[in-house]
């Protein structure tokens, strides 16, 4: 299967995908990355996708008319690709109808909460201020709502008293990025049907 990843920041979790399917091999992984997107220049994500030799691209929104305009032209560039399966890992955008319509029900996005609580760009800081005492994150597919559509996976991670948002969100990601590794892997090789909210992995 052919993935395309979107990053928009550090990247660390595209960098989990790419050091499994360098440990296991595209074969037995059931996918390889075919081309890495990102919504803006000069980050570590990009960094790494080029130090694995891939194709990049990068689709600002500010280099186009407007927000439909923008979606287009990143529904083309990841189409291009001829991905199965799209992978937000930290992509900070929300995709609209053109890219929901081409890739609606093969996108999957990862989540630093556990949704439905504390969606959005502060999922973090949101349940450290809340108060919360176990949070996690979620590997869901994308619907037309901002981190609301079927859950695939998630992973929970306890809340200590003396976290701050990065020691926290340090903590979740290193479950995100196991978690991620092991649906996409699943979702690749397996196949699966969405019915309703439900997910099911064969
Ligand atoms: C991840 O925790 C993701 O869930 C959130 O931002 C982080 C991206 O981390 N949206 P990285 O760029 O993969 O290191």
């Amino acid at each position: 299967k052919r993935l395309v990843v979107l990053v928009s920041g550090s990247g660390t979790n595209l960098q989990a995908l790419l050091d499994e399917i360098e440990r296991t091999g595209a074969e037995s992984y059931g996918a390889r990355i075919v081309a890495v997107g990102a919504d803006r220049d000069g980050i570590e994500g990009l960094a790494r996708a080029e130090r694995a030799g891939l194709p990049t691209f990068v689709c600002r929104v500010k280099d186009f008319a407007g927000r439909e305009e923008w979606d287009a032209a990143l529904a083309r560039a990841v189409a291009d690709h001829e991905p199965d399966l799209v992978v937000s890992a930290g992509f900070m955008k929300i995709v609209g109808k053109e890219f929901l319509a081409r890739f609606g029900g093969r996108f999957v996005n990862t989540h630093p909460a556990l949704l439905p609580s504390f969606p959005g760009a502060h999922g973090v800081r949101d349940a450290l201020a809340y108060g919360a005492r176990v949070t996690g994150c979620t590997v869901h597919f994308v619907d037309d709502g901002v981190d609301t559509g079927p859950i695939i996976a998630q992973g929970v991670v306890e809340v200590r008293d003396e976290d701050d948002e990065s020691a926290l969100h340090e903590r979740i990601k290193e479950v995100e990025r196991r978690l991620l590794v092991e649906v996409v892997g699943r979702l690749a090789r397996n196949g699966y049907r969405i019915e309703g909210r439900k997910v099911v992995i064969q």
